[in-house]
């Protein structure tokens, strides 16, 4: 069992939850992520580690709530307890010195780039942090991300601003008109952000590394959930993964794999709700 010390909203359907998990903490690192159960009966489902406190032994991450299993995480509060954590599982994103580095990060995968760019900053690296937002109100963790970033630019819809439009076309203008040469890009969020950035970067053969989100079940390359296709071969992501060059993916396989429970996740949904909120 772990505690949850932190249960917030940050913005409209995104959490982050705080657990205690001194051995996760000492060891994570960036890239990494942690399998959790939200109960007893729930699914296993792989949450990215979005900050750590090793004094403290405490791992935080950022989540969307869109299915069962997080709808019932997005209602725990500090003090109640969860069945399963395990972790760190991946691989750490390899990190080193570079001129210069983009993250580029929407939905929970704001989170997740977090810990890359302050490893980034520490080495030295100039970071570029490339937000997508639906709206200027969706953007978590500003300040954090102002500390370990030296330009911040946000794709958002609501004009509120420079940067309007969705993120591939603001990443080839920032391409275009920079003079300096982006070193690398990583990217984490939906397979749709990962897919476009990853086109965006191809004709100027930009290294893109993506933070894949396969469905998984264990996480330790055991039941082959997670099954993606990269330069023809196949890999696991929870073990050979979660980061892949984005220009080598079957983006197309990928696609096909994630939608193949859609129908029972709604239905899984709507039954726990009848039952919850009678
Ligand atoms: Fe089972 Fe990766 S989640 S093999």
């Amino acid at each position: 069992m772990a505690e949850i010390i932190k249960r917030e909203r940050l913005v409209p359907n995104i959490h982050c939850v705080e657990i205690e998990a001194p051995e996760i903490a000492r060891k994570c690192q960036p890239g990494q992520f942690i399998i959790v159960m939200p109960d007893e009966k729930g699914e296993r489902i792989p949450l990215t580690v979005a900050d750590w406190d090793r004094e403290s032994g405490t791992v935080t991450c950022v989540f969307l709530v869109v299915g069962t299993s997080t709808h019932k995480l997005s209602f725990l509060q500090a003090g109640d307890e969860i069945p399963v954590v395990v972790g760190p599982l991946g691989r750490p994103t390899k990190i080193e010195k570079l001129n210069t580095v983009m993250v580029i990060g929407g939905c929970y995968g704001i989170g997740a780039i977090y810990p890359l760019a302050r490893a980034y900053k520490n080495l030295g690296s100039k970071v570029l942090t490339l937000i997508d937002v639906k709206a200027d109100y969706l953007f978590y963790w500003k300040e954090k991300f102002e500390e370990v970033s030296d330009e911040i630019f946000v794709s958002s819809r609501d004009y509120v601003y420079d940067c309007q439009g969705y993120v591939p076309q603001i990443l080839k203008k920032i391409l275009r008109e920079r003079k300096q040469k982006i070193n690398r890009v990583y990217a984490s969020g939906c397979t749709y952000l990962l897919y476009t950035c990853a086109q965006a970067t191809q004709p100027a053969r930009i290294e893109t590394i993506v933070a894949l989100n396969p469905i998984m079940v264990d996480g330790t390359g055991m039941c082959g959930a997670c099954r993606v296709t990269v330069g023809g071969k196949t890999k696991f992501a929870c073990v050979d993964g979660p980061d892949f060059d984005g220009h080598q993916v079957d983006w197309e396989e990928l696609f096909a794999r994630r939608k193949s429970y859609f129908d029972d996740e709604i239905q899984s949904l709507c039954y726990w709700e009848r039952k919850t909120f009678p």
